[in-house]
């Protein structure tokens, strides 16, 4: 009785039920677009995005499922990894817009770095693998990080008012991870990186091992370096940063943490 009544709320409520909590669950890295958020998550970004349109009955669907999940884990942070579920009658005008025939249909959105809002649209045409899709919309995220010479540094820290990060890395590469992060401070921080061959400046910098990066910040009062000793992963790195400049996106960062001060505080003040 009581399974069969929680069954028929779950056909009543979708949402609310886990069996049917969707394709890409909350579980998964995967952002469920909708008409009301595909503008400010696709096009109103910095981030380069890889939509599938899928239907949640199509069988290539469900096999690209895992494969796509397992994409949108090690693109985290990175780029954006999303989908529409077309069989949703209210996502119908999004999936007839993109021209949408077949199903599951994979489109990659990359940032038009002279138009905002104005991403250039590609079909994905790539193999159906987590590996080929990671790295087709690698290749194709924006690069807001600066390759410096040694010598480069200094006009490179005078040349603004914004705080600066520099990594010191064995090459002259920047992680995923890091050019996620120079998205995320786009505008407000510049990110330099510079290869571990550069060593004279890395000595400058109270460098002594590889990777570490260091935070800039000029003010009246000259210049300050801040060398961070966390860990080199994006979340560690983005709270960091965000006590020296105000991110511009990737607050998908559970906003929990605040709240609990709040409520901590009158408690500590009772105590006093
Ligand atoms: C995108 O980057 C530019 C700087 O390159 C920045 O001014 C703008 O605010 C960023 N847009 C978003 C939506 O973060």
């Amino acid at each position: 009785m009581l399974v069969a009544a929680t069954l028929l709320l779950c056909q009543l409520f979708m949402l609310l039920c886990p069996v049917s909590a969707g394709f890409y669950g909350p579980d998964t890295a995967v952002i469920n677009l909708t008409p009301t958020t595909f503008k400010s998550e696709i096009y109103d970004t910095n981030y380069t995005s890889v939509v599938e349109f899928y239907a949640e009955w199509c069988g290539h669907c469900k096999n690209l499922r895992p494969q796509y999940t397992k994409a949108a884990k090690s693109l985290k942070g990175v780029a954006k990894v999303a989908a529409v579920r077309c069989d949703d009658e209210s996502n119908q005008p999004l999936c007839a817009r993109y021209n949408v025939r077949g199903y599951p249909t994979l489109k990659v959105f990359r940032p038009n770095v002279r138009v905002p809002s104005s991403p250039f649209i590609e079909d994905y045409e790539g193999g159906r693998t987590a590996k080929s899709i990671v790295d087709t919309v690698l290749a194709k995220i924006s690069n807001k990080v600066r390759r410096l010479k040694a010598e480069e540094v200094q006009p490179w820290i005078d040349e603004s008012n914004v705080p600066k990060v520099l990594l010191f890395h064995k090459d002259a590469n920047a992680p995923p991870m890091y050019k996620g992060l120079a998205i995320d401070y786009a505008g407000t921080a510049n990110f330099g990186i510079i290869r571990k061959s550069e060593i004279e400046a890395s000595k400058e910098y109270a460098v002594t091992k590889f990777p570490a990066i260091v935070i800039i910040i000029t003010d009246d009062d000259g210049e300050h370096r801040h060398i961070y000793s966390g860990e080199l992963k994006k979340e560690p790195l983005y709270e960091y940063l965000s006590g020296f400049a105000t991110p511009v996106e990737g607050a998908r960062a559970p906003k929990k943490p605040k709240k609990a001060k709040k409520a901590s505080k009158p408690l500590q003040h009772e105590e006093l």
